[in-house]
């Protein structure tokens, strides 16, 4: 099998507002990413994806892209984004930009062109439509962020749709100048040397000709909290069959370049997002599997999930997964510092391209964020039902000088409060922190063929009743058991009789007690995760 580098390698998303400022404007910049790569590679991470750096008023922090073929100056200069890349390429880390191609800036030349007269040669860029012939919007498609997705243009008396942020008008992808100018996007990244595309909500491109409303969710419930979207089913406003048809463009562009990867964010059922791998047409290589950010967190439950992921992957297709991201709540503050070590082992054991999310790393958990420093639009929108995203972007801690060594300025965004000993410099030194596990877990993923690109099985047994998710990992003579306590409780598991000789490569819990076992069993500790090997 020819193992591409994004199929072996490890993913780690940068979240440029909050990972390194360099100008002292309290924001991270490029300048600050490039000055911290060493930490990256000491992580042993093979490729970054950088959220949006493009110019953009920031209505949702870049992804309001009003230029698709510049860096915004908060965040540096075309020449500094050069440097970024040849710096990390010369680290052998690849570098993945986030395209955003639903939906660009109000502020972008193109909208400001479609919205200045019903006769613009862009007006059928985006999607203008009449008011419904009793008055009002023209269908009751719901924004993400709550509140109809249309919004009213005075002067040319008509809606536009937005799927996001009124600021956030959707392109339309059935024009084809459109398809052809974003496409030129691409082209303009791949041929200055990126290595991929994070694809921003990708199965949001094509809307349902005529635009029917969407059905009532009949399980919508408001007292949830889940917030106001979820009134409706998005089956007309989203993943339409049409969508694939781009997803192969995209392909084609990607690998004509060669080795590069389109990685594209989905949140759909499983069925659904099969389809995004493509069908008689290749789709993207990695549609995003969030099942980990979404499920409960217990052994029989992920134990099922990966099983029917597994098997639902079409030929050929290679897996992934997620544990967190600039819109969800962090694993830490999830399931709190013991179980996020347990998560990240899974993340980093599975088969398949595991994504890291910034910060991660370090067990950054739970964070309030005061009233007056919300920045996120989402919590503005729809506040206190506790879907603000701001808690998962705060400043990357490095050390323990001022403002955690992120600015010399004053950080768009508090600092977790445990700075002064949660960052980078400190965690270094401490050897069972979850810096030094995140650095063996990755050190470990390299080492073993078994784990980068082996085959999973799932061990069978009642275990997964009592917390405990075993499975196996093996290529050619690598073979390794991984075992992950899920509970408070110590649980004791019967090996495999080829693991008998086994011994705990590593631990989520790194002390010198040395691990209580017979030949045929081994007992996990109270949230402890085991990597078991016989080299
Ligand atoms: C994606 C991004 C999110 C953004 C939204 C609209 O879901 O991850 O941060 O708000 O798209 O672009």
């Amino acid at each position: 099998m020819n193992v591409l580098w994004w199929q072996r390698g490890v993913v780690y998303q940068i979240y440029p507002r909050s990972f390194q400022d360099d100008n002292g404007d309290g924001i991270g910049d490029l300048a600050g990413i490039e000055r911290r790569l060493d930490h990256l590679a000491d992580l042993g991470v093979d490729g970054i994806w950088i959220s949006p750096c493009f110019p953009s008023p920031m209505a949702d922090f870049g992804y309001d892209v009003a230029d698709y073929c510049d860096i915004d100056p908060r965040f540096g200069t075309l020449a500094d984004f050069d440097r970024l890349l040849a710096a990390a390429h010369a680290r052998e880390i690849k570098v993945i930009l986030d395209f955003v191609p639903n939906h660009t800036s109000s502020q972008h030349p193109w909208f400001v062109e479609s919205r200045a007269s019903r006769s613009s040669t862009r007006r059928d860029f985006y999607l203008w439509r009449d008011p419904a012939p009793e008055g009002g919007p023209p269908n009751n498609w719901i924004s993400d962020f709550g509140g109809s997705a249309w919004e009213w243009d005075e002067a040319s008396s008509q809606y536009y749709y937005h799927a996001f942020l009124k600021e956030q008008p959707d392109l339309n992808w059935r024009n084809p100048v459109v398809r052809q100018a974003m496409y030129d996007v691409l082209h303009f990244w791949f041929a200055r040397g990126v290595d991929g595309f994070r694809i921003d909500v990708l199965w949001h491109l094509i809307k349902a000709e005529g635009f029917p409303d969407n059905p009532p969710n009949p399980a919508y419930d408001a007292s949830l909290g889940l917030g106001e979207m979820h009134r409706v089913l998005q089956i007309h406003s989203t993943d339409q069959a049409e969508v694939h048809v781009i997803a192969g463009e995209m392909r084609r562009i990607a690998d004509s370049y060669g080795e590069r990867v389109l990685i594209g964010e989905i949140y759909l059922p499983l069925k659904r997002l099969m389809h995004y791998y493509g069908r008689e047409i290749a789709g993207v290589h990695l549609p995003f599997n969030f099942q980990l950010i979404e499920a409960p967190w217990n052994a029989k439950g992920i134990a099922t999930m990966i099983a029917e992921y597994e098997a639902a992957l079409p030929p050929g297709a290679w897996p992934n997964w997620v544990l967190g991201n600039h819109d969800r709540p962090r694993i830490a503050a999830r399931l709190g510092e013991a179980q996020a070590r347990v998560a990240a082992m899974l993340l980093l054991t599975l088969r398949g391209t595991p994504t890291l999310y910034y910060g991660d790393e370090l067990g950054i958990g739970r964070i309030e964020i005061p009233p007056s420093d919300v920045r996120d639009p989402r919590e503005l929108r729809e506040p206190g039902l506790g879907l603000g995203r701001d808690p998962a972007r705060t400043p990357m801690p490095w050390d323990g000088t001022a403002s955690a060594g992120f600015t010399s300025g004053t950080p768009w965004l508090p600092l977790n409060p445990d700075w002064r000993t949660r960052n980078v410099a400190r965690l270094s030194e401490a050897p069972g922190s979850p810096l030094a596990l995140h650095r063996r877990l990755l050190a470990l993923r390299r080492a073993h063929p078994a784990l980068a690109v082996g085959d999973i099985a799932l061990l069978d047994g009642d275990h997964q009743e009592h917390d405990v998710l075993a499975y196996e990992r093996r290529s050619d003579g690598d073979r390794l058991l991984i075992a992950l306590n899920f509970g408070a409780r110590p649980r004791e598991l019967c090996l495999p009789s080829w693991a008998h000789h086994a011994r705990p490569l590593l631990s989520t819990i790194e002390d010198d007690a040395p691990p209580v076992r017979a030949a045929t069993r081994i007992v996990l500790r109270p949230d402890e995760g085991l990597v078991l090997g016989t080299d």
